[in-house]
């Protein structure tokens, strides 16, 4: 069938959808809405297609489109559930499950017929951001896939909306008085809530060190305490802050601003935000890398054994890397690298893998040029580190999605494992650089020169069971996000146990020389690296105005034209 995909963004659920309808031999054509209805109906008349489909869409199709085509909508709730902040008011309520629904356009919000909706478990942690990518992209998924074989058979009747249940189903935008913490009432498990519900767009708005800010990222804490709301302790860049029954750790901040101002605002690590605002007594309380078992507390990195089996655990937020995030992940990899295991497994968490250097920290850096050569440097070092380990066998398990440099962190490994709702972006065109983290020994050697060429051109997603046929990965995971940590152990205790692992770890060392007497890394490294100092120094380069665009959130005016192009005959 041919699809068309309208959405208000390329995000990680249109990729999703739009890679896996592929996969199953459909002709998919993407089109973005950005308040032309115009461009929208010539992509219409263009693609012709048999069904529209929009995974995310925060704008109306307009009637004509509706009327002439077959327009789905997919919305994150289960059906009667309606209106645009669902998730937020579904998390800060305290729900344990939840649905997304497959629906009509009609010209009420989220007020047509259903086609099919699937059900899901919301998991006492997760974020919202977190949670869409996740558990609301899985049941997503599912039920788009059902709606859509259903359409095709042509025969399903999709189930009318009772229009009492309609008017009950109505839940209106959130806004940040609903938001709000009071520190002196609110416990734990509410601040938490209110933070989740607006992870990780678009925070909750507080008042912290005499300033305002948009408070991002909730993770309890079991041990630290203080007065309610003050701020307790640092680690890695987050802040922790006293509640009136414990403790929570908030990871990002984004400076409020007057409408109007233009004065930037992004998301920092909490720390480097306040900056010089941060009183001097607060102390730095570090997680131990290997965290007690019962701890509930924030940590980002974590090395956790069983047996033969090492897992260094990292979640970072938006999966971006900053320099000094690559530095304690390597230094937590060493000390993963001194223990007598057999199987060494990286990643293994919900959400995203990597998503290569951290473009607010380097935008928001003095001199972001110096930033971010800090930056490739300390990736390629971790991903140095991985290709020379020669000694054990390692694994790269990917909860989430993968982008440019945080591909080839995942690809450095011996075998990748991807959930089977990771997308990865094995490119960096869209940011204008030409790619480091010796991209261009990695990729070929898995996939061959030409398809490393396409990948990295075509700038396009891909789904894990086709980075799987293109040989980028080893296996796809059926797991759910909360499932996936205890999958990898079993399935890397398996690899331990296997036989021939003496063998394989011999092959892969003697292969390792052999490589390096064809063409040394630091060959690799430092012709890539020629090139990223050119985009990273030359005014020219397109890429601090593409960083600058994107850690801003600068919309775009039309559909990218690698995007616009998909689905048509060339
Ligand atoms: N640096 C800083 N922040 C990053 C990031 C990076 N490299 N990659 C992703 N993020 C942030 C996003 O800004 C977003 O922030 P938000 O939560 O405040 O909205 C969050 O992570 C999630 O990313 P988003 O773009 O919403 O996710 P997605 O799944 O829809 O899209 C990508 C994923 C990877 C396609 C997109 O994020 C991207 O292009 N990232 C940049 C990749 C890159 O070029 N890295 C540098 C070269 S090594």
């Amino acid at each position: 069938m041919h699809i068309l995909l309208v959405a208000s963004a390329f995000n990680s659920l249109t990729q999703r959808v739009l890679a896996e309808l592929q996969d199953r031999g459909h002709t998919v054509g993407v089109t973005l809405a950005l308040g032309n209805d115009g461009a929208l109906r010539e992509a219409v008349r263009v693609h012709a297609p048999q069904l529209i489909l929009a995974p995310m869409l925060t704008t109306a199709i307009p009637e004509d489109i509706w009327r002439a085509h077959t327009c789905l909508i997919v919305h994150p709730g289960p059906p009667g559930d309606r209106g645009p902040s669902s998730l937020d008011w579904t998390l800060q309520g305290g729900a344990e499950s939840w649905g997304v629904t497959v629906l009509e356009a009609v010209a009420e919000m989220d007020a047509g017929d259903v086609w099919a909706w699937s059900p899901l478990r919301l998991p006492p942690l997760a974020g919202k951001s977190d949670l869409y990518r996740g558990e609301v992209a899985d049941a997503a998924l599912d039920a788009v896939l059902l709606a859509v074989e259903r359409f095709a058979s042509g025969r399903h009747k999709p189930q009318k909306q009772e229009a009492e249940a309609l008017a009950a189903g109505w839940r209106p935008f959130m806004k940040q008085e609903q938001r709000r913490i009071d520190w002196a009432c609110d416990t734990t498990e509410t601040v938490l809530r209110k933070l989740r519900a607006a992870d990780s767009q678009p925070g909750v708005l507080d008042e912290l060190q005499g300033a305002r800010w948009y408070l991002h990222g909730g993770h309890p804490e079991d041990e630290l305490r203080g007065r309610p709301g003050e701020l307790i302790a640092t680690r890695a860049g987050a802040i922790c802050r006293a509640t009136v029954d414990g403790a929570v750790w908030i990871l990002q901040l984004r400076p409020w601003r007057e409408t109007g101002s233009r004065l930037p605002s992004y998301k920092l690590p909490a720390v480097e935000a306040l900056g010089d605002l941060l009183p001097f007594e607060v102390p730095e309380v570090p997680a131990p890398l290997q965290l007690p078992a019962g701890r509930r507390t924030w940590f980002d990195i974590r090395y956790v054994e069983q047996g033969a089996v090492g897992v260094l655990n990292f979640s970072f937020p938006g999966g971006a890397m900053s320099t000094a995030q690559c530095r304690r992940l390597l230094e937590a990899y060493r000390f993963a690298c001194t223990r007598t295991t057999s199987v060494l497994v990286l990643g293994g968490m919900r959400d995203f893998f990597s998503n290569g250097i951290h473009l607010n920290v380097i935008e928001a850096a003095e001199d972001p040029s110096e930033e971010s050569w800090a930056n490739i440097h300390a990736m390629n070092d971790l991903v140095e580190a991985v290709l020379t380990t020669t000694d054990r066998l390692t694994v790269s398990a990917l909860g989430g999605n993968a982008a440019a440099g945080g591909v080839m962190l995942a690809l450095a490994a011996d075998e990748v494992w991807c959930r089977d709702g990771a997308v990865l972006n094995p490119h960096y065109r869209l940011m204008g650089l030409h790619g480091s983290e010796y991209w261009t020994y990695i990729l070929p050697r898995r996939v061959g020169e030409s398809e490393a060429l396409r990948l990295t051109q075509s700038a396009l997603p891909v789904s894990a069971t086709r980075a799987v046929e293109l040989g980028m990965a080893e296996r796809v995971l059926q797991a759910a996000p909360e499932e996936l940590g205890v999958e990898v152990a079993r399935l890397a205790a398996e690899l331990a146990a296997s036989p021939e692992l003496a063998d394989r770890v011999a092959r892969k060392k003697a292969m390792r020389g052999q490589d390096e007497s064809i063409k040394p890394l630091q060959r690799y490294r430092d012709e890539e690296l020629v090139h990223m100092r050119r985009n990273f120094f030359d005014a020219r380069e397109p890429h601090a105005g593409l960083r600058s665009a994107f850690v801003r959130k600068e919309k775009a005016s039309n559909t990218p034209p690698h995007i616009a192009r998909l689905g048509l005959a060339d």
